[in-house]
């Protein structure tokens, strides 16, 4: 049995390790794109076609759940994918939802009309790509009302973290987080909607100030895991096995998903 979970490249371990500490039992086989990422560049066809081979490939390892731990992902491919392309007996979540759920007060399946909730105004820091698909104000507005949301696209702060250079990360985030405040000078919350983001975490807390509330997606999203396999244990899947798969070259990346997490961490060729 095996859950399948899927990035552009590295961010998408921010995740994998979360859920991995919440559902200890459950086998994850990880595929990592890093011969395409970053993602955030590139167009929404582009993003589909890639992200549709990469979780057929997750599909043929027997994980019959697959999440994209990435948002670029989950904002300009799966609306489509959910729409005309998952199999029948398959599932593929994406990692807005519980961070959305979350800012919004409600929990998992609250269908209910949109209403005010406590923040007013949020910081959205993303990729070029989510930013433009504009995927997050969409699932906002089914749920909250009055929330006014500001986005900055970081460029080049993925770029940096896939290459091991977190000095030149916290530089652009720094700057992004100024471009930021010129636009919204006291936002009440920030949404890390990247997830290579929160390896930045505390650099983004620090520029913005400790009156802001950051919210990043790992916790989140693998306390959304844990309830939906509690509910749908048979998503879990036919794979036994955990392993770590990668387009890009498997020794390199393999040092960069080790000084990524702080543990050995062993790719191998998708
Ligand atoms: N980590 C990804 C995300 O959450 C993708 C970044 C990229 O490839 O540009 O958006």
């Amino acid at each position: 049995m095996a859950v399948g979970i899927f990035d552009s490249g590295l961010g998408g371990l921010t995740v994998l390790d979360a859920v991995q500490k919440r559902l200890p039992d459950v086998p994850f086989v990880y595929l990592g794109d890093s011969a395409h990422a970053p993602y955030g560049v590139r167009t929404p066809d582009d993003i589909y076609n890639l992200t549709t081979a990469a979780v057929q490939r997750l599909f043929d390892e027997g994980c019959d759940l697959v999440i994209l731990a990435c948002n670029t992902a989950s904002a300009a491919a799966l609306r489509r994918m959910q729409e005309s392309w998952i199999p029948k007996d398959k599932r593929v979540l994406g990692v807005f939802v519980p961070l959305i759920e979350a800012l919004t007060e409600r929990q998992w399946g609250d269908n209910s009309p949109p209403r005010e909730v406590a923040v007013k105004h949020v910081a959205l820091f993303a990729t070029p790509a989510t930013v433009s698909s504009r995927a997050f104000q969409r699932e906002l507005a089914f749920r909250a009302i009055g929330v006014d949301v500001e986005s900055q696209a970081c460029g080049g702060v993925v770029d940096a973290i896939e290459d091991g250079d977190y000095v030149l990360a916290e530089a652009l985030v720094r700057s992004h987080v100024d471009a930021l405040k010129r636009k919204m000078p006291t936002p009440d919350a920030a949404i890390l909607g990247c997830t290579h983001y929160p390896l930045m975490e505390n650099v983004f807390q620090e520029a913005l100030g400790p009156d802001v509330r950051v919210l990043s997606q790992a916790n989140l999203v693998a306390e959304s895991l844990a309830d939906y396999l509690a509910r749908r244990p048979e998503m879990i899947g036919k794979g036994t096995k955990s392993t770590f798969l990668t387009t890009g070259d498997p020794k390199k990346v393999s040092s960069r998903a080790t000084q990524f997490l702080r543990r050995q961490i062993t790719f191998e060729s998708a």
